[in-house]
């Protein structure tokens, strides 16, 4: 699959700090899995959800081991579903049927990463664009190539709730977040519309990558180490200054 292919490629280059892992569910992949993820496991009912979740794991052991983290320690499925850790690394996981994708770093150089893989086709069939876009979003995606930035920007912010909602134990939308696509970086700066913590503060910004091959939109963010604050919607923060790097 020439999309797959392509975006496989470009997970290799990403980042040196992260293990990235892609399993397709078509490899007849064995499951690698500590006993608590089974247990997790069995309160989801779908089966193709069901087989997502434990390639995700089996994925996420992948890139633990790839970090050198030699004992099998459970990712356990916290409360509003986000992945915890074990100690001392953090990382994120998206599904896009057949792929599963996993990013995996070390805590002690990144605070925490959200990525995300969706498929056009998906928003050819459901406007979400009032759901998704805030007034200045709209306007970029009626420009031209709406479904394509459409889905970018559905996917840069789906990636961003999967890093900073670890960081704030809060619920936000997709209002709550405002992106400008920056052409020569080749994906969006973007930044907090509302607080969600004490150092996640309104106009916190930050960077996401969004790369496209064939159907398929790859996004990718990841937080450093220090919170630096930034004036409001004015994205360039220590977080721009990692993705860059
Ligand atoms: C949580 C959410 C982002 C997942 O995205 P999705 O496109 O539905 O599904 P994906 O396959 O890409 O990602 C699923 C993975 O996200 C991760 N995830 C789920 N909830 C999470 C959370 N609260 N925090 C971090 N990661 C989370 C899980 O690892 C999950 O995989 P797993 O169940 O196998 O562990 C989405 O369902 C959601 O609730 N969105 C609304 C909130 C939002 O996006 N706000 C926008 C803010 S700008």
């Amino acid at each position: 699959m020439k999309s797959t292919e392509g975006i496989l490629k470009y997970l290799k280059q990403l980042d040196a700090r992260a293990a990235v892992v892609a399993i397709s569910a078509g490899d007849g992949v064995k499951h690698i899995l500590h006993v608590d993820e089974t247990h997790d496991s069995e309160t989801i009912v779908h089966p193709r959800r069901k087989e997502e979740f434990l390639l995700g794991r089996t994925a996420a052991h992948s890139a633990l081991r790839q970090l050198g983290s030699e004992e099998l320690v459970a990712v356990r499925r916290g409360a509003r579903n986000e992945p915890i850790w074990p100690d001392g690394f953090t990382g994120s996981i998206t599904h896009c049927y057949p792929w599963t994708v996993v990013a995996v770093a070390r805590r002690q150089q990144i605070r925490a990463i959200g990525i995300d893989l969706e498929n056009m086709e998906r928003m050819k069939t459901e406007d979400v664009r009032g759901v998704i876009c805030g007034p200045a979003e709209l306007n970029w995606v009626a420009e031209r190539d709406s479904v394509e930035r459409l889905t970018r920007l559905f996917s840069a912010k789906e990636a961003i709730f999967k890093a900073l909602y670890p960081l704030c134990s809060r619920y936000f939308d997709f209002l709550d977040v405002e992106l400008k696509w920056t052409k020569s970086a080749d994906g969006f700066s973007g930044a907090l519309l509302t607080t969600l913590s004490s150092d996640l503060i309104r106009g916190f910004g930050f960077r996401v990558v969004s790369h496209r091959s064939d159907q398929m939109i790859f996004s990718y963010l990841i937080a450093g180490l220090t919170v630096s604050k930034c004036a409001p919607c004015a994205a360039g923060s220590e977080i721009q200054r990692e993705v860059s790097d």
